[in-house]
């Protein structure tokens, strides 16, 4: 039995923080589930740590719903969240209906994210209407990039802060089951987690939010080409990725790889019999 909203509810209601994970594969998400982490995100942070995209903009829904479905086959209790491309929901609740309803019944998400507060509180509401629980993404949204100017801290200003303040209210009513809060001042988003009934899930939002989410690849130091001042490396994996590769390229040019060990064998007298058969060719 999966994890669902409502154990994802109690967490909260019980003040037990909780961590999530991004994840894109079937081996990643056996992993992250064997781990017993509630949620599993299928970011579309994938444009970057899996497929080397400059930003998160080029990804499609296809994209998301192909990794959806490699991690759903490799976990069976985490809660998967599909993440919803970039103008995959923008157009109208009727587009983003129609695309998180592929998340779920292709990709065999249980949920969906959405990034955007008040301008996207009507999707919100029209997608839940319909039975399809949404994860609600505010303060720096990176498919609005060019929109931010970069990625930059959001909710730094009074004003920048209200406003923050209001997207999150505004998501909560719509009917999100929770709310990342990325990149935004701890004692702010401290103040939102408060303030609100759904969980914050923060990522660069301090160390009060209910929940915390972490890009899968940056933990594991698999990503390397940048390292957000939000992560933390658990182990190195690409590091010893490269040694590995290095010592199989070196094994196999010196002949120490394969060995008997790594072959298989057929009677002597084939092997007479096709000595014989390629000399007569000579
Ligand atoms: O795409 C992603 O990985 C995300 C998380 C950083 C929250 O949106």
């Amino acid at each position: 039995m999966r994890v669902t909203i409502s154990d994802i509810q109690g967490f909260k209601e019980r003040g037990e923080k909780f961590a999530a994970l991004t994840a894109y594969d079937y081996v990643t998400a056996k992993l992250v589930d064997a781990a017993g982490i509630p949620i599993v995100l299928v970011g579309d942070s994938l444009g970057m740590v899996v497929l080397g995209y400059e930003n998160t903009i080029p990804v499609r829904l296809d994209d998301v719903i192909y990794h959806t479905r490699a991690v759903v086959r490799g976990s069976s209790r985490a809660l998967v969240v599909a993440d919803m491309p970039f103008m995959t929901y923008q157009k109208s609740p009727e587009q983003a209906l129609e695309n998180a309803g592929r998340c779920i019944q292709e990709g065999g998400a249980q949920a969906v994210k959405l990034e955007g507060g008040i301008r996207v509180a009507g999707t919100i509401e029209r997608l839940v209407a319909s039975g399809i629980p949404v994860m609600a993404h505010i303060g720096l949204t990176p498919q609005s990039v060019h929109q931010l100017g970069g990625f930059k801290v959001q909710g730094k200003t009074s004003e920048a802060a209200r406003r923050l303040v209001e997207d999150a209210i505004a998501v909560e009513e719509a009917g999100a089951f929770s709310v990342v809060l990325e990149t935004v001042p701890a004692d702010l988003a401290r103040l939102i987690t408060k303030g609100l009934a759904i969980p914050t899930i923060g990522i660069g939002a301090g160390a009060d939010c209910d929940g915390e989410i972490q890009v899968v690849s940056d933990i594991l130091g698999w990503f390397t080409d940048f390292l957000p001042k939000h992560t933390r490396r658990y182990a190195n994996l690409a590091e010893a990725a490269g040694e590995a590769i290095s010592s199989y390229a070196e094994d196999v040019k010196s002949r120490r790889f394969p060995t008997a060990e790594n072959s298989y064998s057929i009677d002597d007298a084939i092997v007479s019999e096709i000595e014989d058969l390629l000399k007569k060719r000579r």
